[in-house]
């Protein structure tokens, strides 16, 4: 922990020196209408897949209401993706929302959040092919647009109850007749979700996974309904929107995309045409919002500028939507406030910042140093790199607040 800045460093800076970041990041700390909700500020809690859900079942914690409640100071909580059925599961002890213990649990993250004043969506996930049979009810095989093996390995649980990974198999092309089950998968989890009292929800059709699976060309072989034109390719997305409308409203609903990601083996021949035609499609819904994947992510996040086809899709992207765009990816404050300047962004999402800063609008605000994320304690474990990341007030000696109910551990 050699870079967190007291608040003595903070203090030194010269009143130019603080005046001219208060400027240059001024843009973050104005606040934003967000459908139903009154945004103090615009940095929002990227989801961020933590694995320690409790097996069996897969249900969520009373650490995992502590590190939510920690980071409540964000403008938004996107939750970390939940799977909506066991189909629906990828990994090793990810959390879902399909049972009733789930619901319950979530309850209690829920109000903890509220309790310290934050908002929480909950991200609704459905793996497809990113899983295994040794993930899959009956150790059946993951579904899919169409059977196309994935690149790279699942992580399951052995034997001996221990994460590791194993390659992937050659999932099963879905049945025409049953894209509606595959729909009603989402429904009821977006139904349990107003039970467990989330204040929204964001469907993930991001980064390889189903939804992503159907939209880009690279998974997609199907020749009916659902696949070739780019109006096939996304029916099942909207038709999930649709589905969940009445559910929700539309205000409270986001949908998660990433234009030129290539997480988990995804491509897409033409994204221009096929991200530009979902992101024009999207405006038609009145949606909470669109949350984007930053095509720069590679660039920035290694401190490099753009590369301009990446700028230009995300560009597209603002230019076709016309609601509300959260974009996550590579940001650190001076960035997030330029993109929100240009706008290029209504709102920034922030992943392993959050995850090792529970306090970083305020330390955005003030300029602190940030706490760094240690990604061997990523997935998996306990408080080791989960909740005893340090606040500011740590820092500066205050005792850590005890946020973990013992009742229902
Ligand atoms: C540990 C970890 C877990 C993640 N889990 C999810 C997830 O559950 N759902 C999702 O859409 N993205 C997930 N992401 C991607 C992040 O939401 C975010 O897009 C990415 O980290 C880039 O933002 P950053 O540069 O601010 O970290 C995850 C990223 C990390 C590092």
């Amino acid at each position: 922990m050699d870079d967190v800045a007291t608040m003595d460093d903070v203090a030194t800076a010269t009143p130019k020196q603080e005046a001219s970041r208060e400027t240059d990041t001024a843009p973050l700390f104005q606040p934003y209408r967000l459908g139903p909700f009154n945004l103090p500020h615009r940095v929002v809690m990227a989801p961020l897949t933590r694995s320690r859900a409790r097996p069996p079942g897969n249900v969520p914690d009373a650490l995992a209401a502590c590190y939510y409640a920690q980071r409540a100071s964000a403008a938004l909580i996107v939750g970390e993706a939940t799977q909506v059925s066991m189909q629906g599961q990828g990994y090793a002890w990810t959390p879902g929302i399909h049972s009733r213990e789930q619901v319950g649990a979530w309850r209690r993250i829920t109000d903890a959040v509220h309790q310290a004043g934050g908002l929480m969506f909950c991200q609704l996930w459905h793996v497809g092919r990113i899983s295994h049979p040794a993930l899959q009810p009956d150790n059946m095989l993951p579904v899919a647009p169409s059977a196309v093996i994935p690149a790279g390995k699942a992580f399951i649980e052995n034997d001996r109850g221990e994460g590791t990974l194993v390659p992937f198999v050659r999932p099963r092309a879905l049945d025409i007749e049953e894209m509606p089950y595959v729909v009603a998968q989402y429904v009821r989890a977006a139904r349990n979700a107003v039970a467990a009292d989330f204040d929204g929800v964001e469907i993930h059709a991001a980064n390889g996974y189903l939804l992503d699976q159907f939209i880009e060309s690279g998974t997609n072989r199907r020749n009916d309904a659902y696949g070739g034109a780019v109006e096939s390719r996304t029916r099942l997305l909207f038709e999930v929107i649709e589905a969940l409308t009445p559910v929700w409203g539309p205000d409270r609903i986001g949908v998660r995309i990433s234009p030129m990601g290539k997480l988990n083996d995804i491509h897409d021949d033409n994204p221009q045409a096929t991200f530009g035609y979902v992101a024009e499609r999207l405006s038609e819904y009145q949606l909470g919002y669109l949350h984007m994947v930053n095509p720069a992510l590679e660039q920035m996040q290694n401190g490099k500028e753009p590369d301009p086809h990446a700028l230009d899709m995300a560009k597209l992207v603002r230019n076709r939507f016309r609601g509300t765009l959260v974009v996550a990816g590579g940001f650190d404050a001076e960035s997030g406030a330029r993109w929100l300047r240009e706008g290029w962004a209504d709102l920034i999402a922030y992943g392993r910042k959050f995850l090792a800063n529970p306090d970083l609008p305020d330390r955005l605000r003030l300029g602190a140093a940030l706490n760094e994320d240690d990604p061997s304690t990523y997935y998996g474990g306990g408080e080791k790199g989960y909740t005893d990341y340090p606040s500011m007030a740590q820092d500066r000696g205050e005792q850590p607040k005890a946020c973990v109910d013992q009742s229902w551990r």
